[in-house]
């Protein structure tokens, strides 16, 4: 039987050879989760050897990896803002980019009495989990279009012990009643040129519909922002997170409905996210100024 040492070394050579960059550390990572290891653990039984059952099946997680799942697909879970999240192949990997969003929230709005938060597109119920945990008071209604993202999202209240969310199948706001006093989104955002070029991890394992918007990117974005002032309380906040090059579209759409707009930049400096705050009116598109609609806006 060969020692984990050993094994480690083999898996590591072929994750290189199909151009997986951190290919040790992934390795250590599968057999780690094998062998529900910390990664300490696992150095201290680097000479032990492993049995033929295990075997086969971290052979059969290093193959996964080696045609570029994702390594949290096949870990099956990451950890966000201190929450244990089950993710699989209907539900996007939360990033660390939504982390910070909601890092924002907390510090912004942490000590405000927050009744209710609405949580658009909640995928795996990242960002819903997070707030309904850190706004224990608040009740939290998460939506999205898929009804097998909102099982898995409804797997991780129960796996992170969350009463205070529930999960509703809507087109954005459709189905949607009630007041909010937040509402979040990290909505599809990407435009068809960029998708083509993420990396395959993306392009193959992940759910094309949470990532990609017409329009350019801003199809989802808009529907969201001119049909959330109905259900904004007054002073609300409408939350996003967005593309890095699409705040001036934004701030430019936002005004029709918005009396705030406020860009802000993640760690890495690009333009991420954007806060509307004091909804004017619901308006109907034929209160709106024409020449304010982007002209590839439908
Ligand atoms: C970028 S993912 C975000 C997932 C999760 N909130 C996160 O931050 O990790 C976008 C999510 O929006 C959902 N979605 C796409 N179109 C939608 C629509 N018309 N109405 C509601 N949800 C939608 C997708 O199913 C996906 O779960």
């Amino acid at each position: 039987m060969p020692s984990l040492i050993e094994i480690l070394t083999q898996s590591e050579h072929f994750l290189k050879s199909k151009g997986i960059l951190a290919a040790r550390l992934d390795a250590e990572l599968l057999l780690s989760q094998l062998l529900r290891y910390n990664r300490l653990s696992l150095y201290l039984h680097l000479n032990d050897n492993m049995e033929g059952h295990l075997l086969s099946q971290f052979q059969h997680m290093v193959s996964r990896r080696g045609s570029r799942e994702p390594l949290q697909y096949i870990v099956g879970e990451v950890d966000f803002h201190g929450l244990s999240i089950a993710v699989d192949r209907n539900v996007l990997i939360p990033r660390h980019e939504t982390e910070e969003l909601v890092d924002i929230i907390i510090s912004r709005f942490g000590n405000r009495p927050i009744g209710s938060i609405l949580d658009l597109g909640t995928g795996s119920g990242a960002i819903g989990l997070a707030l309904a945990k850190h706004f224990p008071k608040a009740n939290v209604l998460a939506v999205d279009t898929s009804q097998n993202a909102l099982l898995t999202a409804q797997k991780n209240a129960i796996r992170n012990r969350m009463a205070n969310i529930r999960f509703m199948v809507s087109d954005w706001l459709e189905n949607v009643d009630g007041i909010f006093d937040m509402i979040i989104s990290n909505p599809p955002y990407l435009t068809d040129k960029e998708f083509e070029n993420v990396q395959d991890e993306i392009k193959k394992f992940e759910p094309k519909c949470a990532l990609v918007a017409k329009n350019n990117g801003l199809a989802d974005i808009f529907k969201i922002i001119s049909t959330t002032g109905r259900s904004l309380a007054k002073d609300g906040v409408l939350a996003l997170e967005t593309g890095s090059f699409q705040h001036e579209s934004i701030a430019s759409f936002a005004k029709n409905y918005f009396g705030k707009f406020e860009s802000m930049d993640d760690l890495s400096g690009k333009n991420r996210f954007v806060f509307l705050q004091n909804n004017t009116k619901f308006r109907l598109p034929s209160d709106i100024n024409d020449s304010t609609l982007p002209l590839s806006f439908n």
